[in-house]
């Protein structure tokens, strides 16, 4: 793939050379088939199927020793896996030769933890980094660069080393280095871990806003579940090697049963209900919900509601909820819910989860 000096430009839908054989709909930038990875007797990762679309921003969660950065290295090609195939940007990448790989990588830019930059350069000559292995000359060098770090928002601090920038600043160094060469697919092992809260937060603003100029695709690998709420379209629960879940964060909130769901809306207590009163569970996701729901069964359809509990939050930028009520006259309700968008079942209280079920999952997240 030449070197190209704009592509800090949207990209356009550049077509894959012809004669490559495109087996995935044009529309997925990963697609995992049955992956493999084992090292000696030790089967790491087994079996994963994963495919991301062009433009998403997928996450990947589990604990610790889950595979996580092990499924990093294969998409990064720095490994291969031990069977399966792994098709990237519609080119079957299992089957290249070295060279193929290091032209491959090129497409792919990763961003590691904060730490990784080395302390001797500075924050310019570190973005050059990539820039130099490829060969590109000083003037390029130069432009891209700063190009670059304007693209990031660092270029006052151009010529301050690591030790000198704040962990966000570091972090975004990093960004602007993975992206040097252009990338397609940008892959992010954990580059939030160690940051406060807001750091993070602008750093997940960032790579949206990325994503969203620049048309790229992010894997997102984390054990958070609040970079998954601030920033992911789809998420993928990976634990002990295996996919367990799978889907658009959306779909995950509304799915019954989800463990992933449950983890981003957690399904909290609520008050108890009278004995006379009938129990819902109205879930909203995605999708415009009308957000003046509450007042409107009582306003439109004169039912008596009582709020008992809920959640509600803004997650990947669209509002979500998980909320129960309470009511004593019941028939229309579901009816009159989804005509605005909601949906709504009813919750059979010998069922509710009793005190303490689900607190150990919401303390710790997907981690326990
Ligand atoms: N090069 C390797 N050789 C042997 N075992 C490894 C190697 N890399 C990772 N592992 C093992 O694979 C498992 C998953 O590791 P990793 O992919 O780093 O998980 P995560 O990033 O989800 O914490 C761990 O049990 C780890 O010890
Ligand atoms: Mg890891």
């Amino acid at each position: 793939m030449p070197y190209t000096p704009s592509s800090l430009m949207p990209q356009s839908d550049a077509a894959s050379p012809a004669g490559d054989s495109v087996s995935e709909p044009v529309d997925a930038m990963v697609a995992m088939r049955g992956v493999r990875k084992t090292y000696g007797s030790a089967e790491i990762l087994r079996s994963i199927d994963l495919r991301v679309g062009r433009g998403e921003i997928a996450a990947v969660i589990g604990p610790s020793g889950a595979g996580k950065s092990t499924l990093s290295r294969l998409l990064g090609l720095l490994e291969r896996p031990t069977s399966g195939s792994i098709t990237i940007d519609g080119h079957d990448v299992t089957a290249l030769s070295e060279s193929g790989l290091r032209a491959a990588r090129r497409e792919i830019g990763t961003i590691f933890q904060a730490s990784s930059l080395l302390h001797r350069r500075t924050a310019r000559e570190n973005v050059a980094l990539p820039l130099e292995y490829a060969r590109v000359n000083r003037h390029d060098r130069r432009r891209r660069v700063d190009e670059l770090l304007e693209r990031v928002g660092l270029s006052h601090r151009a010529d301050a080393y690591p030790a000198q920038l704040s962990g966000g600043e570091r972090q975004r160094v990093g960004i602007a280095r993975a992206l040097a060469l252009g990338p397609s697919l940008l892959l992010s092992d954990e580059s939030t871990s160690g940051l406060d809260p807001a750091t993070t937060r602008t750093v997940l603003a960032l790579l949206r806003e990325l994503r969203d100029d620049l048309g790229l695709t992010i894997v997102l690998i984390t054990h958070e579940m609040e970079v998954v709420r601030a920033t992911a379209d789809t998420a993928t629960l990976l634990r002990g090697g295996a996919v367990v879940e799978s889907g658009p964060v959306g779909e995950l909130i509304a799915r019954p049963r989800s463990r992933l769901g449950v983890e981003l809306l957690p399904d909290r207590h609520h008050i108890e209900s009278d004995p006379d009163e009938v129990v819902w569970r109205v879930t909203y996701t995605g999708a415009q919900p009308s957000l003046d729901w509450l007042g409107r069964l009582s306003a439109e359809n004169g039912l008596d509601v009582r709020l008992l509990g809920g959640t509600v939050e803004s997650i990947a930028g669209r509002p979500a909820g998980r909320v129960t009520i309470a009511t004593r006259d019941d028939d229309e309700l579901p009816r009159f819910l989804a005509q605005l968008g909601l949906h709504a079942e009813r919750v059979e209280e010998s069922a509710v989860a009793p005190p303490g079920e689900w607190s150990g999952a919401q303390r710790t997240g997907v981690v326990a």
